[in-house]
């Protein structure tokens, strides 16, 4: 996929986020824990998503879309517990069916997943959880093992709040009987998310500051659930409208979860108004707000995932602006990308000094993964000139429905070709 963006125009509107990506893949992964019907709506329709359906049909599920958003997942046969290699490669959060496979099928087998190339990524908090509760695992040439041997409950303290782990381990326990409790659990809003479908399926979860608490049963129940809307995305165009400058809300969010960001946003300068389901942002553009510091840190710090576009953002601030990611050991691939474009961007190790230009200049940049892709056609929303941003592994379709298209509707000129035809996606010139 390309994407050919003109810069120096101003947004406006509003603009509506779709259901969290990070909250769909879990509550996807979590309909394997039982064989009746579970239905979920508002998931948004990305890329990860998709891999997330096809591998939930591969171990034996029917999953239909009763209308746009919304699906219907129950079994079409017996499951099975070893999903295809070449999807599972496609996508870290298909590591999430190991446990959950293996507490219903009594064996799980996962090749070690894909995913952003934006660290390591290892799994050792998912394995020391799973073991904790009594599986056997073994690695067996680049495919992970798990056997349900003896299963228990058990505490378990994570040594990161690792979001995936946290996830890992409740779905799991939410099928052996008796109270397994997590200390420093992520308390990620996708997480909750989890826990309330776990809960309407029949488990007993009790959350307190640092602790979290799976009361497992026997059999869990079909149910009904609405996906949290995507924090992340409305995130991303809350910067896209800081950046251009002009004026847009961003509908169907929750404020509470942006906590980090709008505080932020408020203190370089830049109008932002909460409000029950939207917020809304009023900006001058480039060189009207000031530098600052953002230290992307677990939730409720500041989202590791708008780190690549706050970086964009700041490119473009009054003064200088540091950038610390505490999260992911590899994930500035952006700044050399953004460096092209004019950027000001020195690195020494985990952080990145800026200091703000006025302007950048289009050219041709490339893409590595979902949240980069983001920033750096943000990025293009300011350049002078065209940006023309290669997103060979679509990338941002990924993590985005329509990340183009949306920015359009809002008054950008940005055209998408992707890699089969050319789509022109036409744009008002405001
Ligand atoms: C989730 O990834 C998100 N993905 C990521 O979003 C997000 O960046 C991340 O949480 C942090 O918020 C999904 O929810 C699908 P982690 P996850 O386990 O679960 C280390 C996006 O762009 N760690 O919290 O993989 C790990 O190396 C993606 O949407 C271990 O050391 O993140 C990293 O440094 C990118 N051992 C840190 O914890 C483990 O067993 C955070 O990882 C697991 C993780």
């Amino acid at each position: 996929m390309r994407l050919t963006v003109y810069g120096g125009r101003r947004l406006f509107g509003e603009v509506a986020v779709d259901g969290a990506k990070n909250a769909a893949l879990p509550l996807l992964a979590a309909t394997v824990l039982t064989d009746d019907e579970v239905i979920l709506e508002n998931v948004p329709d990305v890329g990860d998503v998709r891999t997330m359906i096809a591998l939930l049909e591969s171990v034996g599920k029917r999953v239909q879309a009763l209308e746009p958003d919304v699906y219907r997942i129950r079994p079409e046969r017996e499951l099975t517990s070893t999903p295809p290699d070449s999807l599972v490669r496609k996508l870290r959060a298909s590591f999430l069916l190991l446990g959950p496979l293996m507490v219903r099928r009594g064996v799980s087998h996962l090749p070690l997943p894909g995913g952003c190339p934006i660290g390591v990524r290892p799994v050792d908090l998912h394995l020391k959880g799973l073991k904790a509760l009594g599986a056997q695992i073994e690695s067996q040439g680049g495919f992970w093992c798990a056997s349900a041997a003896q299963l228990h409950p058990a505490e378990i303290h994570l040594d990161y709040p690792s979001v995936g782990a946290t996830e890992q381990i409740m779905m799991t326990a939410a099928l052996i009987p008796g109270r397994t409790v997590i200390s420093n659990p992520a308390q990620d809003p996708e997480v909750h998310d989890l826990a309330r479908l776990l809960i309407k399926m029949g488990a007993g979860i009790m959350i307190e500051p640092g602790r979290l608490h799976i009361e497992g049963t026997t059999r869990l129940q079909g149910t009904t659930h609405t996906v949290i809307p995507d924090r992340i995305n409305a995130g991303t165009f809350l910067i896209a409208g800081a950046i251009a400058g002009g004026d847009i809300t961003v509908r169907r969010c929750q404020p509470l979860h942006l906590e980090a960001l709008l505080s932020k946003l408020d203190e370089l300068g830049i109008t932002v108004q909460e409000h029950v389901e939207s917020v809304r942002v009023v900006s001058d553009g480039p060189g009207s707000f000031c530098g600052g510091r953002i230290e992307a840190r677990p939730y409720p710090g500041f989202p590791t995932d708008l780190q690549p576009q706050m970086m964009a953002l700041l490119s473009v601030a009054r003064g200088s602006s540091v950038i610390k990611e505490t999260v992911w050991e590899s994930r500035f691939a952006h700044a050399a990308e953004l460096a092209r474009m004019g950027a000001q961007i020195r690195l020494e190790g985990s952080t990145a000094f800026l200091e703000g230009v006025m302007r950048l200049s289009g050219t041709h940049v490339s893409v590595n993964d979902v949240r980069a892709g983001a920033a750096l056609t943000l990025a293009g929303l300011v350049a002078e000139g065209v940006t023309v941003i290669v997103d060979r592994d679509e990338h941002i379709r990924r993590g985005h429905r329509d990340l183009a298209g949306e920015l359009n509707r809002l008054g950008a000129a940005i055209i998408e070709e992707t890699s089969e035809e050319k789509e022109v996606v036409s744009s008002e010139v405001r």
